[in-house]
């Protein structure tokens, strides 16, 4: 039996707060962004965390990803921890968890074409300057989008399109777990569908291990095979997404799903989308059959 592929074990995150002058005199102005927070993610799982604004999601994810240290608790990866992993040699570790963040646009360079980008991801991953050319094209067509693409500046593409860049640079790492924050609450409901069927497919076609942050239980019943709920930084109910969103046990998890316009948390039909991508029909198609 293989263990969990990204686990959480008692985390607790917390910031300072406040000025220089509260700091020296000593005043606990400490924030606990997150508290105590245990989660194992398997392999191949599509994890849907949702939770009100401030309840440390992004927080977590930051942590997953190696963006901070937890204050206390161990992030693991594959069972070995973070920390030591990041002590002996960064680089190796990086590249296995990779993030797509809300706004791409701030993400991606504006003087950096699409091509320069990917090509300099690659050549982290130490792929030879003679293959990045077709590994871009190949990069470039996982995601939908043609060659064309490759010359263009951020600002000359599509939010949506620019996006699906900031996809295909966190898989140019061939990493095994992507931690997608918010990726597509930036973008309209037509482009939202586009790179949700777009995850939806790679998921199931690379065995990625997704950890797909929304406020959109819609969205997230539609990706996702487990669901994480959080509240004021911890964790108050998890489980297989569908057993979850239609029989919440938590109090809280209740008045998030009655918080949602009525039949839209709800929602099984596929999302409306363009022609050119794929639709993810039903739940055996997203996740295959149990
Ligand atoms: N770098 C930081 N310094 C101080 N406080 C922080 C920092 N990052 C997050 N926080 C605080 O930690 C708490 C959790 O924030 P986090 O960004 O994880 O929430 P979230 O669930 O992602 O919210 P949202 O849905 O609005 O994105 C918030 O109260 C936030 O103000
Ligand atoms: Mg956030």
């Amino acid at each position: 039996m293989t263990g969990p592929v990204l686990s959480l074990r008692g985390v607790s995150k917390s910031f300072s707060q406040g000025g220089l002058l509260d700091r020296l005199r000593r005043r606990d102005n400490r924030l606990v962004a997150l508290h105590d927070v245990s989660l194992d993610v398997m392999r191949g799982d599509v994890v849907g965390i949702v939770g009100e604004s401030g309840s440390g999601k992004s927080t977590l994810a930051g942590l997953a990803v190696g963006l901070a240290q937890p204050t206390s608790g161990e992030v693991l990866l594959d069972g070995q921890s973070i920390t030591e992993l990041m002590r002996d040699h960064a680089g190796p570790w990086r590249r296995r968890v990779q993030m797509v963040f809300q706004d791409s646009s701030s993400a991606l360079n504006p003087r950096k074409s699409v091509a320069r980008c990917l090509g300099e991801t690659l050549a982290l991953r130490g792929v030879p300057k003679p293959q990045r050319e077709s590994e871009i094209v190949d990069l470039l067509t996982l995601v939908g989008l043609g060659r064309e693409i490759g010359p263009r500046l951020p600002h000359e593409l599509s939010g949506g399109q620019r996006q699906r860049i900031g996809l295909a640079r966190a898989l140019a790492m061939k990493p095994e777990v992507l931690i997608a924050d918010e990726p597509v609450s930036a973008l309209d409901v037509s482009l939202q569908a586009q790179v949700i069927n777009l995850l939806s497919r790679l998921t199931r076609e690379l065995g990625l291990t997704l950890l797909f942050i929304s406020h959109d239980l819609a969205l997230v019943r539609t990706l996702c095979s487990r669901i994480v709920v959080m509240r004021k930084g911890a964790i108050v109910e998890q489980g297989p997404c569908l057993d979850v969103l239609d029989r919440p046990q938590h109090p809280y998890t209740q008045a998030l799903i009655a918080a949602v316009p009525k039949g839209l948390a709800g929602r099984r039909t596929p999302l409306p989308v363009r022609a050119d991508v794929a639709t993810p029909k039903t739940r055996e198609d997203i996740h295959g059959a149990a």
